[in-house]
């Protein structure tokens, strides 16, 4: 990166797969707010990656709107940051046919999230699935992006997009051509947020597909339903330690607290230097009452966004004709650069 001469972009997106939930928030869409401010900023609705297993063609559009009002109520602005859809910016897939013959197949082997969306049948896994990551390469690098704010699940795409990017730049001697992309992880406060676990089972993370409603939070649930689900939310029958190392082996307790830190804005150690010896049936409705406080609004304006498709649509178009402005240019270079005819 340091002799990387271009300037500092910032590069996310979300899959158009379902609508979004506390752990999309804290984990991406609250740093993407915060980061409009800093750098120049592309956030985009990654449909293409959401094909990669079967989409209802309404509802992937219905979802496509959602996550764009979802960005928009989390307070990322139209007209600071770049906002569009995937799809609409062609220049993602011709990069990302490019990659296809960059990257090598040992590296898409070891990608722990094919094998765990592919599942045991994974002859029957569709090949977009298989080259997900490189697609994702395509995405961050046809912007010449150098830092990616994601959860921490995204962290060995992101390796997989150093790799190609250097790849590339070693093949065709194109030294410092493409930057190599930076993961940004971590939240404000030490790691709060990067990784939400299932309210079912600290183990495993928050996720738009677990199979119980009760495991996850969504930016559209109701006051109520956020507090059954807390309520419900699977602990053990210790209080809460004084010290954070005392949440060591208690995954729930700590994604609980972990939730509660990332939301107040501050760390493990300041909600345990206030809840620390109680139990519960006293920090639950608290943090209740703290994830209301949080989502209610972002859920309302969320709503009335949504009910306005054609503003949505309006946003989407323009955003997707300044990111094709930046992007047509650089899969321009790098089809000369390749050998391809102009
Ligand atoms: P996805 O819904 O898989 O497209 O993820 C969108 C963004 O949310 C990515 O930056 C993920 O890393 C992040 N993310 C997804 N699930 C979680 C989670 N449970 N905790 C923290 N971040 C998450
Ligand atoms: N794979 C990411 C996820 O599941 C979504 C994504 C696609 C992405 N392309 C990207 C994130 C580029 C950051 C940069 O969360």
């Amino acid at each position: 990166m340091s002799e990387y001469q271009g300037p500092t972009r910032v590069l996310s997106g979300v899959q158009t797969s379902g609508k979004l939930h506390l752990g999309n928030y804290l984990g991406a869409l609250k740093k993407f707010a915060a980061l409009q401010h800093e750098m120049e900023c592309f956030f985009f609705l990654a449909d293409m990656h959401a094909i990669t297993v079967w989409q209802e063609p309404e509802a992937l559009r219905a979802q496509t709107y959602n996550i764009a009002a979802s960005y928009l109520a989390a307070g990322v602005d139209p007209k600071t940051a770049v906002i569009f859809h995937q799809s609409a910016v062609r220049a993602h897939a011709e990069l990302a046919w490019i990659f296809n013959c960059v990257a090598r197949l040992g590296w898409l082997d070891r990608m722990t999230q094919f094998k765990d969306k592919a599942g045991k049948d994974k002859e029957r896994a569709s090949v977009g699935l298989y080259t997900y990551p490189v697609l994702q390469a395509a995405d961050i690098l046809v912007y010449k992006a150098t830092h990616v704010p994601v959860g921490e699940d995204q962290k060995q795409h992101l390796e997989l997009s150093r790799d190609i990017a250097a790849k590339f730049n070693h093949d065709f001697g194109a030294e410092h051509f493409f930057p190599l992309p930076e993961p940004l992880i971590k939240g404000q406060f030490g790691n709060s947020g990067a990784r939400i676990m299932s309210l079912r089972d600290g183990t495993s993370k928050m996720s738009k597909s677990d199979p119980s409603e009760n495991a996850c939070i969504f930016l559209k649930d109701d006051a109520d339903t956020i507090a059954r689900k807390i309520k419900k939310a699977k602990t053990d029958p210790e209080p809460l330690p004084s010290e954070p190392e005392g949440l060591d082996g208690r995954p729930e307790a700590a994604n609980l607290v972990g939730i509660y830190a990332a939301l107040s804005g501050g760390g493990d150690a300041d909600v345990l230097a206030e809840f620390g010896g109680q139990g519960f049936g006293v920090f639950k409705p608290a943090l209740a009452e703290l994830v209301v406080d949080k989502i209610a609004p972002i859920s309302a304006e969320l709503n009335r966004l949504e009910a306005d498709p054609g503003y949505l649509h309006g946003v989407l178009s323009d955003g997707a004709a300044r990111a094709a402005a930046i992007a047509d240019p650089i899969v321009r270079d790098v089809k000369k650069i390749v050998g391809f005819l102009s």
